[in-house]
């Protein structure tokens, strides 16, 4: 992700351009940043090309559609994130363009990127990098992998971190996660998590054109 000081001097340009009335900036979705939504907690971010159309529905649910991105991700969750069992069902059709739908979440001290990945579109995250291990976690089998971001965006400015991965080596839309598997088959591969920051249901997108549809709640 890239940083907000960039979006929200956009954001200022298009506001102070185009006055539009509250019923316009309604229909177009909520702004980037973060929330909290009937009772969920939200992050919703963009580098501010091309279009996102994101919405935050009833529950745990958002409503997403994006266009001609560089780079998107967005989604529904928990603000400190820590272990728990969460389900998630919904819509994410994007297997044919360059997407994510994981569940993703940032750890400070040690500052850490990471994602249990449910689905994959064009790009395997994985793709060039070395396996730690497979871990078995809620009927399917996960690949276990870190990669290392230099001077890249993040929640605490732009920061060197490493990003953390489990990947499901068969994609599915649905179903329930135990994060507790996941942090303790990172651990036990040596990558360390800090303390818990948000966690959300994420669909992100890159430099694509996609929906997706998803509901997170606990499990
Ligand atoms: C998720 O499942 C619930 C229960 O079946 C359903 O009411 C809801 O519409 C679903 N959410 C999405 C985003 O499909």
């Amino acid at each position: 992700m890239v940083s907000f000081t960039s979006i929200l001097t956009a954001a200022v340009a298009a506001a102070t351009a185009v006055v539009a009335s509250p019923l316009e900036l309604i229909n177009r979705g909520i702004q980037p940043g973060t929330g909290n939504h009937n009772g969920f907690f939200y992050s919703y971010w963009t580098d501010n090309r091309g279009t996102v159309d994101y919405n935050n529905g009833p529950r745990g649910s958002y409503k997403v559609s994006w266009s001609n991105v560089n780079n998107w991700v967005g989604g529904k969750g928990w603000n400190p994130g820590p272990p728990r069992k969460i389900a998630y069902n919904g819509t994410w059709n994007n297997y044919n363009v360059n997407s994510y739908l994981a569940l993703y979440g940032w750890t400070t001290n040690p500052l850490v990127e990471y994602y249990i990945v449910e689905a994959y579109g064009t790009y395997n995250p994985s793709s060039g990098t070395t396996k730690f291990r497979t871990l078995e976690s809620d009927g399917g089998t996960y690949d276990v992998y870190r990669t290392r971001r230099v001077n890249q965006p993040s929640i605490q400015g732009t920061a060197t971190f490493d990003q953390y991965w489990s990947v499901r080596q068969v994609k599915r839309v649905g179903g329930e996660i135990t994060t507790q598997n996941h942090f303790d088959a990172w651990s036990a591969s040596g990558l360390k998590l800090g303390s818990w920051n948000y966690m959300i249901m994420a669909t992100e997108g890159y430099q694509s054109s996609g929906s997706a549809e998803i509901e997170v709640r606990q499990a």
